[in-house]
């Protein structure tokens, strides 16, 4: 059995950094949501969403709803993306509801956007978005993140919800590829 970070190259941003950076989007949270009067609800994108949210959800000081659901891109070519989400009917109405989406990395924005869109149409008192990473320089949606953890190179990353090939999620810290293990596989 191979080890966590066999094919990892240099790591990129360090588990003390994305637990000391968490713990502030934490407390920001908590400032902007405390005087709602308003429900909270935090809504991940499964898998990759669901480390980063389970850190971010037991840094705000709030009571509130988390709910997971599920989003698959395919990508026919490089220039178009169709993504798929499946909306539990449990949230077919969120009104009374200030919804933060809770996401590991904003990329092309393609998936977020179409969550936006969705959400949107039912009805939230508010929506708010915030992505652990962010690679504005990929950016081929309309897809502003309102909360940013980290800004990032276009590079491919894995770690803490991030994967390759379904591995490295459980990486604590975020890393990059090495391309001599890509070729490999
Ligand atoms: P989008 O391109 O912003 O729609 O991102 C779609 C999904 O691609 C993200 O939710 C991630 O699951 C995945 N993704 C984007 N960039 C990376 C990366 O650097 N490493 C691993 N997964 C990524
Ligand atoms: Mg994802």
């Amino acid at each position: 059995m191979k080890k966590a970070d066999y094919g990892v190259k240099n790591i990129l941003i360090s588990e003390e950094q994305i637990r000391e950076r968490i713990k502030e989007m934490g407390r920001e949270m908590t400032e902007l949501y405390k005087n709602s009067e308003n429900k909270l609800l935090v809504i991940t994108l499964l898998k990759g969403g669901a480390v980063f949210t389970s850190d971010f959800i037991r840094n705000i000081d709030l009571q509130l709803r988390v709910e997971f659901i599920k989003a698959s891109s395919y990508k026919g070519t490089e220039s178009t993306g169709t993504v798929k989400i499946d909306l539990p009917e449990s949230l077919n109405n969120l009104e009374g509801y200030d919804v933060l989406i809770s996401e590991d990395i904003a990329d092309t924005g393609v998936t977020l956007a179409k969550v936006e869109d969705i959400l949107l149409s039912r009805n939230p008192a508010s929506l708010k978005s915030a992505v652990l990473l962010n690679k504005p320089s990929r950016r081929r949606s309309p897809f502003v993140p309102d909360y940013v953890g980290f800004e990032i190179p276009d590079l491919f990353v894995v770690g803490f919800g991030l994967d390759y090939c379904e591995k490295y999620r459980n990486l604590p810290y975020i890393a990059e590829m090495d391309e001599n293990y890509i070729n490999e596989e």
